[in-house]
């Protein structure tokens, strides 16, 4: 079964001023996707303490996917972007691109988000937006075909076939 690891950047949420809906709604999606959601967190809006736990989930090999929510946008706090390429080796543009495409066909606020993806060792990093809606539109859209990415990537499917 693939793993997943969930992080959702969100000062509030991390000093438990807000309940944060993001991450649950990944775990829904990702466990209705066969995946296995083997963590689960809020950290704050820091760009260090994110990057630092990414890097350990990719090494230490605990997921093959982390998917992070929030963090995303313009305010100054907002560092997820950042962080994740301070720790991926490989730049997976079409990822962020496929979801703010498809998210753009419902809002035109899709383009604020600054979502990156990118593969650290065996371990492939996604950032969704914040909301619960931003998660589930964008989350939706990709996992078909996260999965035939990760087997790739894990040396589980040597060739793409057709589809
Ligand atoms: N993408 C989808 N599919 N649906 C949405 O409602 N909201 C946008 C954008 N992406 C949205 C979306 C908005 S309003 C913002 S500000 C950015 O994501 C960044 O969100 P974040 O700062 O919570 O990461």
């Amino acid at each position: 079964m693939k793993r997943v690891a969930v992080i959702t950047s969100s000062d509030k949420g991390y000093r438990g001023e807000r309940e944060d809906l993001s991450g649950p709604t990944v775990k829904e999606i990702m466990e209705k996707n066969g995946y296995q959601v083997v963590s689960l967190e809020i950290l704050p809006d820091e760009r260090e303490m994110l990057s630092k736990r990414m890097a350990q989930i990719a090494d230490e090999n605990l997921a093959e996917l982390i998917l992070t929510t929030g963090g995303t946008g313009f305010s100054k706090r907002d560092v997820m972007p950042e962080a994740t390429e301070d720790v991926i080796q490989r730049r997976v543009p079409g990822i962020p691109e496929a979801m703010r495409a498809y998210s753009l066909t419902i809002t035109k606020r899709a383009m604020l988000s600054r979502a990156t993806a990118g593969i650290r060792g065996g371990t492939l990093i996604i950032n969704l937006p914040g909301s619960p809606k931003a998660v589930r539109e964008s989350l939706e859209y990709i996992v078909d075909a996260l999965g035939h990415g990760i087997e790739i990537l894990t040396g589980e499917a040597a060739e793409c076939g057709r589809k």
